[in-house]
């Protein structure tokens, strides 16, 4: 059985859909695609239905990342069943997920995207572009790429 990865965010469609594809370009490069699957989900539901940010969308590209997916909103009735580790980008979201958790089980899945860190140590979130100019899209891919890499390490052992 796959291992199944959930990155969540605010809106779903700048920093977990980022999470998504790049993790997915990692597992892809060490060919770990069997075995574990990844998707993104927002604990907001404004943009539900919409492709991710065109923003993101570009400077993802830049680095040769494709953001496919969807924007949708958590669903704590199927989304704690299903996935294995629900990783929450930044300090908000994770504890919007745990406010929501229906047991210590589901307590248990949740994660803070840069506990996964080594070189981004310093950043405990991953900072909401939204709002912000091109540099605030190119430091979310350079934290998610650290925070990825530790994450591969840590799924892989
Ligand atoms: P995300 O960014 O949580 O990384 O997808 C945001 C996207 C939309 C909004 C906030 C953050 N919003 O307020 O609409």
């Amino acid at each position: 059985m796959k291992k199944k990865l959930l990155f969540v965010c605010l809106g779903n469609i700048c920093r977990s859909p980022s999470a998504e594809a790049v993790m997915n370009g990692f597992l892809k490069v060490n060919m770990l695609n069997d075995e574990f699957e990844c998707d993104s989900a927002g604990t907001g539901g404004w943009h539900v239905g919409e492709r991710a940010d065109s923003r993101m969308r570009t400077h993802a590209a830049r680095r040769d990342y494709d953001l496919t997916s969807i924007a949708r909103q958590f669903n704590p009735k199927s989304d704690f069943d299903e996935f294995d580790l629900i990783i929450g980008m930044d300090a908000q979201n994770v504890s919007d997920l745990q406010d929501i958790a229906r047991n210590s089980e589901d307590l248990h899945k949740i994660k803070s995207m840069t506990d996964y860190c080594t070189r981004y140590k310093h950043y405990n979130s991953v900072p909401d572009p939204y709002y912000g100019g091109a540099d605030g899209f190119e430091l979310v891919l350079d934290i998610l790429e650290d925070a990825c890499d530790g994450l591969l390490k840590q799924i892989s052992k």
